[in-house]
């Protein structure tokens, strides 16, 4: 054997092995064969495998593979031939008619696949992180923003009170006044977190789900700071051909306050292109002065913008998603879909 290239004689032993293997009659007789190849003294393929340190560096990789994939193979055949004697019901569990296991792979839930997604944007735009607690106070939650307690939104019938004045936020926007305090403009940051209401588990609603908050403060920030960051958020997102909609509506924290729509344009596999309808993607508007001078800031002085999202329904949009509740079962046919 001494003539013999290293990975000619391993798939020569591997031969001899499994032929010995195949024709040992007893347990004994199948022990001796292991040895024989195996054994760490004198083991035919251990031996090739010690004989690595003494080859050449181009050789060694090669023969190394391969000695290892003969050992493999060999231990396999060991294994499966010591069942034949070991009798029925003393298989320890090895089954080798069973399917193969599956390797698992994780991936991350299609729901923080979009907060990453929306977060690197406006990472890149400039602004930082920022969190508050999920349980907060109703000065946090409605009058720090401009809302007073007698509003709908603050109604028990909406909201999830724990004791007296503490609550489940039901928005991220507390966050935009705890930021506040903290620091002074100019004041850049995006706060995602889960946020809890009074609702009915359906098809588009969830009583806990995902908000993004964005927080715009400085002097001089105008309405076209707001209209030309949400815009340039929606191209970067959805495609540079995604139109922006700035439709009035009302919030007690913004002045004027607006809803964002957006308009897509899907490209077909056959490369045609097609429109979109408008679809609401967030609430926004300029900082309401109230809400600044609750913080301490002189209203005079700065302005800024705000913006609330739902990273869920923008994921059920992105893929075609029907059902929110889809996103909570874990079902992992459904997540696995979304692997990345
Ligand atoms: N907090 C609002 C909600 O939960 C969303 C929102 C609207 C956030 C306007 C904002 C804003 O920051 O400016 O419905």
């Amino acid at each position: 054997m001494t003539d013999q290239n290293p990975i000619e004689a391993l798939k020569a032993l591997e031969v001899l092995a499994l032929t010995a293997i195949a024709d040992a009659p007893d347990a004994d007789a199948l022990e001796d064969v292991r040895v024989s190849f195996l054994g760490r003294k004198e083991g035919r393929i251990s031996l090739i495998l010690r004989d690595l340190g003494s080859m050449s560096p181009e050789e060694r990789p090669a023969v190394g593979q391969e000695a290892n994939r003969v050992k493999g193979v060999v231990c396999v055949a060991l294994e499966a031939r010591d069942l034949d004697f070991a009798g029925p019901g003393a298989a320890g569990g090895l089954d080798l008619t069973l399917p193969a296991r599956g390797v698992w792979q994780g991936g991350l839930h299609p729901i923080t696949q979009a907060v990453d997604e929306i977060w690197g944007i406006f990472r890149d735009l400039g602004f930082t992180r920022a969190r508050g607690p999920e349980a907060d106070t109703e000065w946090y939650n409605f009058e720090a923003l401009n809302t007073p307690l007698d509003h709908p939104a603050a109604d028990e019938q909406d909201t999830l009170y724990l004791v007296d004045s503490v609550l489940l936020r039901s928005h991220t926007s507390p966050v935009q006044m705890r930021t506040m305090e903290k620091y002074q403009p100019p004041i850049r940051i995006l706060a995602p977190g889960w946020v809890y209401r009074r609702d009915t588990y359906d098809a588009t609603h969830t009583p806990a789900f995902m908000q993004i908050e964005g927080l715009v403060i400085d002097e001089g920030i105008t309405f076209v700071d707001f209209k030309a960051t949400l815009a340039e958020f929606a191209r970067r997102y959805w495609g540079p051909g995604t139109q922006t909609r700035f439709r009035p509506s009302f919030f007690p924290f913004t002045e004027p306050s607006a809803e964002v729509d957006v308009k897509r344009v899907i490209t077909r596999p056959d490369g045609s292109t097609e429109e979109t309808d408008w679809l609401e993607i967030m609430g926004a508007g300029m900082v309401d002065p109230a809400v600044l001078e609750n913080a301490g800031y002189d209203s005079e002085r700065y302005t800024g913008f705000a913006f609330g999202m739902g990273p869920a329904r923008i994921a059920k949009l992105k893929h075609g998603v029907d059902d929110l509740r889809t996103f909570f079962e874990n079902d992992v046919r459904f997540l696995a879909q979304f692997g990345s």
